[in-house]
């Protein structure tokens, strides 16, 4: 069963919107949770499809996970871990549960993982976190579509990324933490989700400096001294950044709350740029408004504290109809243009060569049936249709349930007009996509 949004463009977004729990550290830290014996929790954690997907690996290690999606808690018992294979079902369906590699590596020196293949946005391949483990010491099969790694013991040592990878500095950091000695990331990924991680892992024992700089260094621990804590997560920058590009596209004004505006100084500077405004109303408040027609910009994606490229469709969802033309430039990944066809059906003007897009603002975008292909990309479908003429219906909606809890009761709030309904359904009111596994798993 496939389920849809029906938006109603044209309306102004006003009042006040919460921001929960960053997904992109919420998966990271549930899956470090199994590298301490003993029962962890772990709040401000959203309730979204990818959560649900990262507590099915831990149950399938052995660890007990209760999600109070009431809460937005999960209690995680790692006491014991009987399964050192984390399945190409469970790691295909996301590929973040590849952090699973470095998580288990930590704790029994071996590790079963598949290996996540391509994806919708680009290659995304995992060559760094591979050859990083090497040079920890683990030896490193590939079989049958499977990391084999194992290691009597990892030794600290010094690790160059070609690239600043999200993913591979938050791998090598796991694996690190039990290792002998120290380990130096060199050229390491700077995003706040980093810092975030490298808190937790510090929370349950690790000794783990410079994360947030481009050298993080690991001094190995004994595994003994690693604990089970409770943390809480950051508020999520990219849903923040969403719901400020909602409001200023329909010439709104809203509050948004539990947002830390340190993590999106550089989104901020560009809405600014085009004519929004950004007030601070208290350290994690700030007021976002628009009341013009906004500016065209130019914008390169790059790692943090660059512009975000989680960010970089919902921008040119902005660009399609500001006064004047845009460039972007797509850093990070070869095919992350998926909302261009997309967006031309509802009107918009882009011209796309490989990494690059010209975006030539047009007067109104026209409602039309687009599909979600990627989380991002539906999120700037679900933006375009608030400010087009008419009836927008976004379809395959379980890529936006993977990144945005309850987004479209958030944005009913905020004054839009948006429902979900399936294809037997003619109108549903929210979320029945998503499961509940509270107190089952
Ligand atoms: N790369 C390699 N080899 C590697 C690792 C990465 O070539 O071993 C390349 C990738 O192919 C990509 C680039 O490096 O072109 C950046 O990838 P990175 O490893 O930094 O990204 P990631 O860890 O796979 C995370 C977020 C993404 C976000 C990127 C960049 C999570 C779960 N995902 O991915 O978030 O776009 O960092 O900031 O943390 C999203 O939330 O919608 C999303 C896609």
């Amino acid at each position: 069963m496939t389920e849809k949004y029906k938006i109603q463009g044209g309306e102004t977004l006003r009042g006040e919107v919460s921001i929960g729990g960053a997904k992109n550290a919420v998966l990271k830290i549930l899956a470090a949770t199994i590298m301490a014996k003993g029962i962890s929790k772990i709040y401000n954690v959203p309730h979204l499809t990818d959560v649900d997907i990262i507590l099915n690996v831990l149950s399938d290690l052995g660890a007990k996970c209760i999600y109070d999606t009431t809460e937005k808690s999960v209690v995680v018992d790692a006491t014991s871990i009987t399964s050192i294979t984390a399945k190409y079902e469970l790691v295909s369906k996301m590929r973040a549960s590849f952090i699973i590699l470095g998580a288990l590596m930590s704790r029994c020196k071996e590790a079963i993982v598949a290996l996540p293949g391509g994806c919708a946005i680009g290659e995304r391949r995992v060559d760094f976190h591979i050859r990083g483990l090497e040079t920890l010491g683990a030896k490193i099969k590939i079989e049958n579509g499977y990391v084999h790694a194992k290691a009597s013991k990892l030794v600290g040592s010094d690790i160059y990324l070609d690239i600043p990878s999200v993913g591979a500095t938050e791998n090598l950091m796991l694996a690190a933490v039990t290792a002998q000695g120290a380990t130096r990331i060199q050229n390491a990924a700077r995003e706040p989700e980093i810092i975030d991680l490298a808190n937790f892992l510090n929370a349950i024992g690790a000794d783990i400096s410079g994360a947030g700089t481009s050298e993080i260094v690991i001094n190995g621990v004994t595994q003994d001294k690693l604990h089970a804590v409770e943390y809480t997560t950051i508020p999520d920058r990219i849903e923040a950044g969403t719901f400020m590009a909602a409001v200023v596209a329909t010439k709104g004004k809203a509050v948004i709350k539990n947002v830390y505006p340190a993590h999106l100084t550089f989104f901020n500077d560009k809405l600014i740029q085009m004519g929004a405004s950004i007030k601070l109303v208290e350290p994690t408040t700030i007021e976002v408004s628009c009341k013009n027609r906004l500016n065209s910009i130019n914008f390169v994606t790059q790692p943090y504290p660059g512009f975000p490229t989680d960010l970089q469709a919902i921008a040119m969802t902005l660009l399609t109809t500001a006064n004047g033309v845009g460039i972007i430039t797509e850093s990070l990944y070869e095919n992350r243009f998926m909302q261009v066809p997309d967006l031309r059906r509802m009107g918009a003007d882009i011209h796309q060569d490989r990494n690059h897009a010209i975006v030539k603002g047009v007067k109104k975008l026209e409602g039309a049936t687009v599909v979600a292909s990627d989380l991002r990309a539906g999120a700037a479908l679900v933006i375009a249709g608030l400010i087009a003429n008419g009836e927008t219906i976004v379809e395959k909606l379980h890529h936006i349930d993977r990144g945005y809890e309850e987004f479209e009761n958030k944005l009913t709030n905020l004054g839009a007009k948006i429902v979900r309904f399936n294809d037997t359904e003619s109108e549903a009111t929210h979320n029945s996509n998503v499961i509940s596994i509270k107190g089952v798993l």
